[in-house]
């Protein structure tokens, strides 16, 4: 069967520069046939800004949000992906916050043994960022490196990141900057190989 790759997107703007590097990223994707699917995390709807910690998810069998909106609907069809890609700007050293709404959402797609093993339909599947930052690296974009490298230790998945220190364009003229845009491709193509 064809496989499906998940963006979640995170830039809160028009015209996101991050946006254009991960459509660069998916445009070489296609051409490998591997069909990639845009979630735009800022834009969903929702009636609960982010995790309410109703634990509903944690008391069922099943995996997926219990909150019926946007953003839970979007969450509980990331099962479905063969990867996971984040690709966002960095905000104070993180995640947008309308971006970390989604991932804290996130929780509904894991569980917990007693002995404090980890249980998910993302067990195994690949997990990828791809983000810009005004500043540089070291102390900055590494930091959430780190923080979404993490989980994929949990879940026992591989991990792959394309980072953009000193991104400073107005909005979508990234577009014109060949090496950050070869640059996309290449993780692109990364991309593919791992899930070929
Ligand atoms: C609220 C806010 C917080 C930001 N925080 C950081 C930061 O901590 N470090 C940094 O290097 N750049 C920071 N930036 C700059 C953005 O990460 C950078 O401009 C990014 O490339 C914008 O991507 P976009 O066009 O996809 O939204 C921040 C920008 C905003 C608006």
């Amino acid at each position: 069967m064809a496989k499906k790759i998940a963006f979640i997107l995170g830039s809160p703007r028009k015209k996101s520069n991050t946006n254009v590097l991960a459509r660069e990223a998916m445009r070489v994707l296609a051409e490998a046939r591997i069909a990639a699917v845009e979630i735009d995390a800022p834009r969903l709807d929702f009636k609960h800004p982010g995790c309410v910690a109703c634990y509903k998810c944690q008391q069922s069998t099943a995996y997926g949000c219990h909150i019926k909106d946007g953003l839970g609907q979007a969450v509980s069809s990331l099962v479905d992906y063969d990867a996971i890609v984040l690709a966002t700007p960095l905000y104070w050293l993180s995640y947008p916050a309308q971006l970390k709404m989604f991932i804290d959402r996130m929780f509904s797609l894991l569980k917990f043994g007693e002995k404090h093993e980890f249980f998910s339909p993302l067990m195994g599947k690949p997990l990828a960022l791809l983000a810009t930052a005004a500043s540089g690296l070291e102390d900055n974009l590494d930091l959430l490196d780190t923080l979404w490298r993490t989980p994929t230790k949990k879940i026992e998945a591989p991990y792959l990141s394309c980072l953009f220190p000193f991104c400073q364009y107005p909005p979508g003229e990234v577009a014109k900057d060949a090496d950050a845009m070869s640059k996309a491709a290449a993780f692109g193509q990364q991309l593919a190989s791992l899930l070929t």
